[in-house]
């Protein structure tokens, strides 16, 4: 019978194979020693210096008209804020709980390098959160925001998809678990953070809480370079074990994404409706759909909702706030904030 089975990694292990060519993302005899110049996976140098290079803080962004605008939001707009936040926060959080144990059963070390960086980043999002909670409200509203999903259905609803996900892997490891678990991650990282930036930029393009979106935007930088990250390593898996890649597996992952697309429109129906000033339904339905595909193709796989291939034009302020490299249309320093430090994490709101 055939061994599905992952095995998490040795750790001091001195008769691991020190071969590059025998590396391999799962079962690989690894010694954990982290050699930068023989990598196996070679766009991990370029991953690594990117998401080096991204690097900020999120008390270095100024609040003080988030601070005045959001006791004057209208109702709906600040219901919204609370959900799509604790969404947020609720993935961060377990993102850098999670990522940790992923990394045990990565075989490749300059991968585990990468779900580090990616860890640590997920933390820093968690904590920016904190900071813009802080600024905003006080701490039983805070308290409030954090713990949503106990009060609110769909909420949990959302966070126990993700979450039954990532248990399933915690409590049994075999391949197809694990390739579930990469999957789930690429869809957090690619769907689900999208109604909340879209919710988020939507203010920003009102003129509304500059704080909020210009943190946002450091976030969406980072999940982007995260979602490159998984987005590899689900190619390098399906060269290094194709059978994972068959027919039934690729029905499997292509229902798991149209799953998460269903959610996240479902979920953008009930947080941002038809009530939000410059948004409704039908756009963040669009856009989501749009996003299925681009996520669906970029793994090589095709389309997965024919005639939702383009960009809506309708959405197309997202990608503007969403895309740091766009230096003409950065609103905000009408320049790059990409790849240098003091630019990067320069703030004159
Ligand atoms: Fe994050
Ligand atoms: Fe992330």
């Amino acid at each position: 019978m055939k061994d599905n089975r992952v095995m998490r990694k040795p750790l001091f292990n001195p008769g691991g194979d020190t071969e590059v060519k025998n590396r391999r993302l799962i079962n690989f005899n690894t010694t954990n020693i982290n050699d930068f110049n023989n990598m196996k996976y070679e766009w991990v140098s370029d991953w690594y210096r990117q998401a080096m290079n991204n690097f900020w803080i999120p008390e270095e962004i100024n609040m003080n008209q988030d601070k005045s605008d959001y006791p004057m939001l209208p109702p709906e707009e600040r219901t919204a804020y609370d959900k799509i936040l604790s969404f947020l926060v609720y993935l961060d959080s377990l993102q850098s709980a999670n990522l940790p144990n992923i990394s045990q059963f990565i075989t490749a070390n300059e991968v585990n390098l990468c779900l580090a960086i990616q860890a640590f980043q997920e933390c820093i999002h968690s904590q920016s959160y904190s900071y813009m909670l802080d600024t905003i409200c006080n701490p039983t509203e805070r308290n409030d925001i954090l713990y949503q999903w106990k009060t609110d259905a769909h909420l949990l609803k959302r966070n126990e998809f993700i979450g039954n996900l990532y248990n399933e892997f915690i409590e049994k490891q075999d391949k197809e678990r694990f390739l579930r678990v990469c999957i789930a991650n690429f869809i957090l990282e690619g769907i689900y953070f999208y109604s909340g930036f879209m919710f988020f930029y939507n203010l920003g393009r009102n003129g509304k809480m500059p704080g909020s979106v210009q943190e946002i935007r450091y976030i969406n930088r980072d999940e982007n370079t995260h979602l490159w990250l998984f987005r590899n390593i689900l190619k390098e898996l399906r060269t290094e074990e194709p059978e994972l890649f068959d027919e039934r597996h690729l029905a499997m992952l292509g229902d798991m994404i149209r799953e998460g697309v269903e959610q996240e429109i479902a979920w953008g129906r009930y947080v941002i409706g038809n009530q939000i000033q410059g948004l409704n339904e039908q756009m963040v339905e669009d856009y989501i759909r749009y996003l299925g595909n681009l996520r669906y193709s970029s793994l090589g796989l095709g389309t997965l909702y024919p005639g939702y291939e383009k960009e809506p034009e309708s959405m197309r302020w997202v990608s503007q706030y969403a895309d740091a490299n766009m230096v003409k249309t950065d609103f905000f320093e009408a320049r790059s904030t990409a790849y240098a430090k003091s630019t990067a994490i320069e703030d004159d709101l």
